[in-house]
């Protein structure tokens, strides 16, 4: 198998950026497909820890190159930020390429992020408040900014001009703000493209040829499926498709080039930001999940809400998102524990229900149905095989297999690349 793709399975956060990592080490390339800098990626190894954004987490152990995919927004000053203190960092940065087509994160979707939550007031998503929405809008109402735009200098001013007149209008006559100024932005994001543009070329032709040539790729999704703009909990998601078609569709190859689609969980569920959680934690458990893990933004610094294990979520992010795998993180949480929980249905109005309610008024009447299993006491956190780990986090993991119906291939017992349990080799499978 050539082409591994990468997907998160709840809500965000579920360690996609170790992950990455850790299977990047026997790939030629990883290749971003979706998101911009609300995604935030933790990778740590040898004693470091490096946040990505938008850079592929893969640039640091893929053999041959990363790539920047056509499906993800790029605010072009933070990609710059990133870049700049990777080199600083050591990190060869030189096999990174962009995609031509990708979109442009400018300053006014920033602005109108922040002006269009200030006015849904109790409604808000609680976007990461990074332009996100409006650039995918842009994009779908055909005036987005491509990076390939950026590069010409007439087509630029031209986009540029037409799109602050529009924004321009919404600003001031609907949400009573200050209109932006062309001059303003013109020279600073002209400078930008030209500062990234040895990078950017068609990526989807480069991924295409080098499938055909037998190179090992990963795929990188960003955000997780229940964040999914058609299939999560809308209206409370991302504006992209996270599931493995917006991986296709974000790096610009055929869907039937991935057959391998991982999964990635946490040992138990966080969500940053608003919208339902049918099996969160207001309580000490969740407290004391928040604190051990330190469950807390990689982007914002918001205190991630916490939740027990939900199968009925994994079970819907399986289907719609073509899953075939399973990798879990954060196993090592639950040791002192006495009991961990696990959600294997819902009751929807004294009615067990075995899938994902599209209205949110029908999935806030959810009541989660939970098994209970006994913890371990034991650190597990310099466990290297599956015979290291104690018995009841072994019936755990099981378990976890037989309610997602999905086979574990890695197991994560801490955050750094060599704190990781390997059952089968992801590029064999
Ligand atoms: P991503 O967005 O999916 O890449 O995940 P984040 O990096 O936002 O959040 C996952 C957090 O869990 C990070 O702080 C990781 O360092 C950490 N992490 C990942 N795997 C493990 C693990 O197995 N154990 C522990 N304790 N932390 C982990
Ligand atoms: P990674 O890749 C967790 C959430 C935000 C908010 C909603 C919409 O690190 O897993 P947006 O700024 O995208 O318009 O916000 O989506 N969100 C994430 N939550 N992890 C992420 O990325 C997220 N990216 C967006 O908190 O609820
Ligand atoms: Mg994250």
């Amino acid at each position: 198998m050539t082409v591994v793709a990468v997907v998160g399975s709840q809500w965000g956060d579920e360690g996609k950026g170790k992950i990455t990592d850790y299977l990047s080490k026997i790939a030629d390339y990883a290749v971003r497909s979706n998101g911009g800098n609300n995604a935030g990626h933790t990778i740590d190894f040898g004693g470091r820890t490096f946040k990505m954004r938008l850079v592929p987490s893969g640039i640091f152990a893929a053999n041959k190159g990363s790539v920047i995919g056509n499906g993800v927004v790029i605010n072009p000053e933070v990609l710059l930020g990133e870049l700049q203190h990777l080199q600083e960092s050591g990190i060869d940065i030189s096999g990174l390429k962009i995609s031509n087509r990708a979109h442009i994160i400018m300053p006014y979707d920033i602005l109108q992020d922040v002006y269009q939550e200030e006015a849904k007031g109790a409604n808000r998503v609680g976007t990461t408040k990074n332009g996100i929405g409006p650039t995918y809008m842009d994009k779908a109402s055909r005036i987005g900014i491509r990076m390939c735009d950026l590069l010409e200098k007439d087509t630029f001013e031209a986009k540029l001009r037409f799109n602050l007149e529009l924004k321009n209008q919404l600003f001031t006559q609907v949400y009573h703000k200050p209109a932006l100024k062309f001059e303003d932005i013109f020279d600073t994001y002209y400078a930008y493209g030209q500062k990234l543009k040895d990078c950017v070329t068609d990526t989807s032709v480069l991924v295409s040829n080098v499938i055909d040539a037998g190179d090992r790729v990963l795929f990188e999704g960003a955000q997780g499926v229940m964040l999914d703009l058609d299939e999560g909990t809308y209206p409370f998601v991302t504006s992209s498709n996270t599931i493995s078609g917006g991986i296709a569709s974000g790096i610009g190859v055929g869907a039937n080039r991935i057959q391998t689609v991982i999964g990635v969980v946490k040992s138990y569920t966080t969500r940053v930001g608003a919208g339902p959680f049918p099996t969160e934690l207001t309580d000490e458990t969740g407290n004391r999940i928040r604190e051990i893990a330190h469950e807390y933004g990689t982007v914002t610094g918001r205190p991630r809400r916490v939740g027990w294990f939900d199968a009925v979520a994994f079970r819907h992010a399986k289907r719609v998102a073509g899953i075939t795998h399973l990798s879990l993180n954060i196993l090592d949480v639950f040791s002192g524990f006495k009991t961990v929980k696990i959600c294997t249905a819902y009751e929807l109005d004294g009615q067990k229900i075995d899938y994902y309610p599209a209205s949110l008024k029908e999935l806030t009447r959810c009541q989660p149905v939970y098994e209970e299993l006994p913890a371990w006491d034991e650190d597990i956190t310099a466990a290297k095989r599956w015979e290291d780990l104690p018995a009841n986090a072994q019936a755990f993991l099981r378990r976890i297999e037989t309610v997602t119906g999905t086979k574990l291939v890695t197991i994560s017992v801490g955050p750094d690349r060599e704190q990781t349990i390997v059952l089968q080799d992801p590029w064999r499978l």
